[in-house]
């Protein structure tokens, strides 16, 4: 038997120094690839027998060993070798080592470099159609804490300073909306990873007699890649979705962070169920939002993926290089990382208990109503940038007499605008406030159960 490698080593006199045989494998991680790595073996083999170059009978023997090959797989009964250096290897050998002859053939008008790209392909397609479903699942949890919500009023923040208030359901609604962009990026890169490399080859095609889009159709490919050097060695696609996985991870923890923020004493807005926190081994008081931690941490090692990727395929010549072997690792992490984050977001936003006296009260707090009186101020004659001045006053008077808005005398509101009159303390409510944001895309209770009902439309 030969030192050197089984599937290359034709060529070479000394077998694989022994440590770079483990630097080089990449079966450790990428075994995750198999059911894919046969799925595309078994269409590369009907098309092959399709155009002539096997027999039905070769085929038939083929598709039977990998099918065989893949129950070994699952059933965890599969001997993976680092010898064999990846999964197609490994996979191939034992191909072999069951049916002979028959198994050598299989590799005709074939590469690794176009299996690999293949492989990687129909892994994220379909992992995109999990993550998308996750996604939806999430939004569907943020429908119906809105539901619950429409009424409850929290204040609304710029520069986390007290601004104006929201409604608590339009405040979540907002998360909805960037889930929704997120789900139509995932979707839009989905577009362009549906290609099939297969028929590159090594990276210029091959000189037998192929039929790709039979190949393709068997694989449920939308379409071929065109240039057999682009298919085999860009990951465009891969980046992309790992620019989309970033700006999910991003809004992840964005809402995360709101999460820690609004469970905190300081804050008190919602308590987080006991099952999605922990405790401290020191101080017995304490209660961490340690998911909503963890998920807005890990934010950090998918852009950290996405780095990654983008610089492992920086400066590399056309076509193939080994480079392209490393993009398993952060591509396959992300899509592990994004999916728990979207599930366990999923699992826990139903068990928050909004705490609404709390941030009613605070939402009273902070003037968060005194654009409330400068609009009042201007539907009785003024120009808005006076009543903006004079609103400004009469905060500046409040806050000297530790008082409200609201709770200032209708003589001494009247200080600030002659015809100010009672009808102006239904304006300084946040009830009043909210309701009189009554547009589209506004924070008035009407509209926002318009925009519930919208959007659960579109998860349907
Ligand atoms: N394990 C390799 C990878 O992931 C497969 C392709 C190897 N091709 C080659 N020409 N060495 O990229």
């Amino acid at each position: 038997m030969s030192k050197t490698n089984q599937s290359w080593g034709g060529r070479f006199e000394q077998p694989t120094d022994e440590f770079v045989k483990i630097f080089g494998a990449s079966v450790f991680f990428d075994k995750i690839l198999a059911p894919y790595d046969i799925q595309g073996s078994i269409a590369h083999a009907t098309m092959l027998s399709e155009v002539g170059i096997l027999t039905g009978e070769e085929k038939s023997q083929i598709i039977a060993a990998l099918e065989i090959i893949a129950d070994e797989i699952k059933a965890g009964k599969f001997e993976w070798s680092v010898d064999l250096e990846d999964v197609h290897m490994n996979i191939e050998a034992r191909l072999v080592e069951m049916i002979g002859a028959a198994g050598k053939k299989l590799h005709t008008g074939r590469s690794r470099n176009d299996q690999v790209a293949t492989d990687i392909r129909l892994y994220l397609l379909s992992q995109i159609n999990d993550i998308d479903a996750e996604i939806k699942r999430l939004q569907g949890s943020l429908l119906d804490l809105a539901e619950q919500e429409t009424g409850t009023i929290l204040p609304g923040f710029t520069h986390l300073q007290v601004a104006q208030p929201v409604s608590f359901a339009h405040h979540l609604l907002a998360y909805f909306e960037m889930l929704k962009r997120d789900s139509e990026r995932l979707i839009d890169c989905r577009k362009r990873t549906n290609s099939m490399p297969l028929g590159a080859a090594a990276l210029a095609g091959t000189s037998y007699p192929i039929n790709r889009d039979l190949t393709a159709k068997l694989l449920g490919f939308d379409n071929i890649c065109n240039n057999s050097l682009d298919a085999v060695s860009d990951r465009d696609f891969a980046i992309e979705f790992l620019g989309a996985a970033s700006i999910i991870m991003m809004h992840l923890s964005r809402f995360s962070e709101e999460l820690i923020l609004w469970s905190s004493a300081q804050f008190d807005f919602i308590e987080l169920a006991d099952g999605f926190c922990t405790g401290s081994s020191i101080m017995p008081q304490k209660k961490n939002p340690d998911v909503a931690e963890l998920v807005r941490g890990k934010s950090g090692r998918v852009y950290g993926n996405l780095l990654a990727m983008l610089t492992i395929m920086k400066s590399q010549p056309l076509a193939y290089n080994k480079d392209n072997q490393e993009d398993k690792e952060p591509l396959f992490d992300t899509v592990e990382t994004l999916k728990a984050c979207l599930r366990v977001f999923a699992d826990m936003l139903p068990t928050i208990k909004v705490k609404r006296d709390s941030m009613h009260n605070s939402a009273k707090q902070g003037y968060s109503t005194a654009t409330d009186l400068a609009d009042y101020l201007v539907k009785k004659g003024l120009p808005f940038r006076d009543a903006h001045e004079a609103v400004g006053k009469s905060v500046a008077y409040a806050i000297k007499e530790q008082k409200d808005l609201s709770e200032l005398s209708l003589q001494e509101l009247q200080k600030f605008g002659a015809n100010i009159e009672n009808d102006v303390f239904a304006v300084l409510t946040p009830e009043g406030s909210i309701s009189a944001r009554d547009h589209c895309g506004g924070t008035a209770p009407r509209q926002v159960k318009l925009a519930i009902k919208n959007a659960r439309k579109t998860l349907k």
